[in-house]
C-alpha cells in the first residue's frame, strides 16, 4: 500500500518486493554459479606430504586416521595412485630411528638417509614430479627441536649450518624444493648461498614464513614421534597472537631469495594467508595441518560432518583467501573427489 512500502503486488497482482539488485540470480543454476565461479581448486594445486619409514610395513598413525607411514616401496605406490588423481607435489616427512638422533642432527645430511633415498626413487620413477623436502632438524634430534640446543637455548647460526647441509644434501638427491620449517632468522639467505655455491641455482625454496608456535601440530608429532624433549617452540616459531609479524618474515624471506611463501597452520590463519598475498607477489601456500586433519577425521567419524564437502569447502576457502598452492593430508582424496565431480 503506497509508494516506498517494503511489500506491494506488481501489475500481475503477486507479491513484489520492489528491488533491483537480486545477487541470488547470478546463483540460480549450477551452470550460472560456476560460470561467476572466482575460485577453481584443482589437484595441481596441492602438495601431498608423505610420512616414511625404514620399515618394510604400513603403519597406520592413530591420531591421524588414513594416514600412515609409509615403507619406501609403498611411498611409490602412494605417488601413483595421488597422481592419477592430478596430484604432482609431494613432501616427504621421514619418521627416523632414535638411535640415528643427535643434538646436531647429523643425520640428517646422511647421503644414505632415509629422504635422499627416497627422493631418488620417486624423481626416477616420477622425472616430472615436483618433490619437495621439508629442512629442519625436530626428526633426527635427540632433543625434539628444530635446532641445535645448548644451556636449553636453540641456537640459530649453528642450527643454520647444519640446515644448509641438509639442503644440499637434499639438492643433491634431486629435490626439487627445499622447504624450511624451522623459523632459524636468516635461514633462507643462507640455504641460497649454500645451494647456488654447489651449483643448484635451480633449487626453490619454499619458506614457511609465517610458522606459527601452534596447538594444531600434534598429531605430526606424533607421526614423526618428534614432540619436544623440553620446553616448547615458542622461541622460534610465532606468537598466535601476531599478525603483522607475519610481515616482517614475509619480507625477510623474499629478500633472502625465497620463491615462494609458507603460512602454518592453515584455517585459523586465513587472515593472515590474506595479508601476505596483498603484501607480496611471491606464490602462497597453506599448510592444512595435522591438527586441523584430526578434527576434520574425528567429526566425520561421528557422522557429524559430510566429508567431502567439507574437506572441498575448506581448500576453497585456503584459495579464496589467498592461497596459490595448499599443504594437505587430503590432497589425494580431495584430488580423487575433484576428478569425480569434473569441477575444474
Ligand atoms: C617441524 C615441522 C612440524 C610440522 C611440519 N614440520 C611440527 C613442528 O613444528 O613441531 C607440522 C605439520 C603438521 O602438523 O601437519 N619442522
Amino acid at each position: 500500500e503506497g509508494a516506498g512500502a517494503p511489500l506491494t503486488v506488481n501489475n500481475g497482482g503477486n507479491v513484489w518486493v520492489p528491488q533491483r539488485a537480486r545477487p541470488r540470480r547470478n546463483r540460480k543454476s549450477d551452470a550460472m554459479r560456476r560460470m561467476v565461479r572466482e575460485t577453481i581448486v584443482t589437484p595441481a594445486n596441492f602438495i601431498y606430504p608423505l610420512f616414511i619409514h625404514e620399515e618394510s610395513y604400513q603403519q597406520e598413525i592413530p591420531s591421524m586416521p588414513g594416514c600412515q607411514r609409509h615403507s619406501l616401496e609403498h611411498m611409490l605406490k602412494e605417488c601413483e595412485d595421488a597422481w592419477r588423481f592430478g596430484v604432482r607435489t609431494f613432501v616427504l616427512f621421514p619418521k627416523v630411528a632414535d638411535n640415528l638422533k643427535s643434538n646436531y642432527a647429523d643425520e640428517c645430511y646422511n647421503p644414505n638417509g632415509i629422504v635422499p633415498r627416497a627422493v631418488s626413487m620417486i624423481k626416477e620413477r616420477f622425472p616430472d614430479s615436483i618433490v619437495c623436502t621439508d629442512i629442519a632438524l625436530d626428526p633426527y634430534s635427540d632433543q625434539g627441536h628444530d635446532g641445535v640446543v645448548k644451556d636449553g637455548k636453540i641456537l640459530n647460526d649453528e642450527t643454520i649450518m647444519q640446515l644448509c647441509k641438509q639442503a644440499v644434501c637434499q639438492a643433491r638427491a634431486g629435490s626439487d624444493v627445499v622447504a624450511p620449517s624451522d623459523m632459524m632468522d636468516g635461514r633462507v639467505g643462507a640455504i641460497r648461498d649454500a645451494l647456488d655455491s654447489e651449483g643448484f641455482t635451480d633449487t626453490s625454496i619454499l619458506a614457511y614464513t609465517a610458522k606459527y608456535a601452534s596447538a594444531f601440530y600434534g598429531p605430526f608429532r606424533d607421526a614423526l614421534d618428534s614432540h619436544p624433549g623440553f620446553g616448547d617452540k615458542k622461541t622460534y616459531q610465532q606468537d598466535p597472537a601476531n599478525g603483522r609479524e607475519a610481515l616482517v618474515e614475509a619480507a625477510l624471506d623474499a629478500a633472502e631469495g625465497a620463491d615462494m611463501l609458507m603460512v602454518k597452520p592453515g584455517m585459523p590463519y586465513l587472515d593472515v594467508i590474506h595479508r601476505l598475498k596483498t603484501e607480496t607477489n611471491l606464490p602462497i601456500s597453506a599448510y592444512h595441518v595435522s591438527g586441523e586433519y584430526a578434527m576434520m577425521k574425528a567429526a566425520v567419524e561421528r557422522g557429524w560432518l559430510d566429508e567431502r564437502a567439507a574437506v572441498l569447502e575448506t581448500m576453497t576457502c585456503f584459495k579464496r583467501a589467498g592461497a596459490d598452492i595448499i599443504l594437505t593430508y587430503y590432497a589425494k582424496q580431495a584430488a580423487q573427489w575433484l576428478c569425480e565431480d569434473g569441477l575444474f
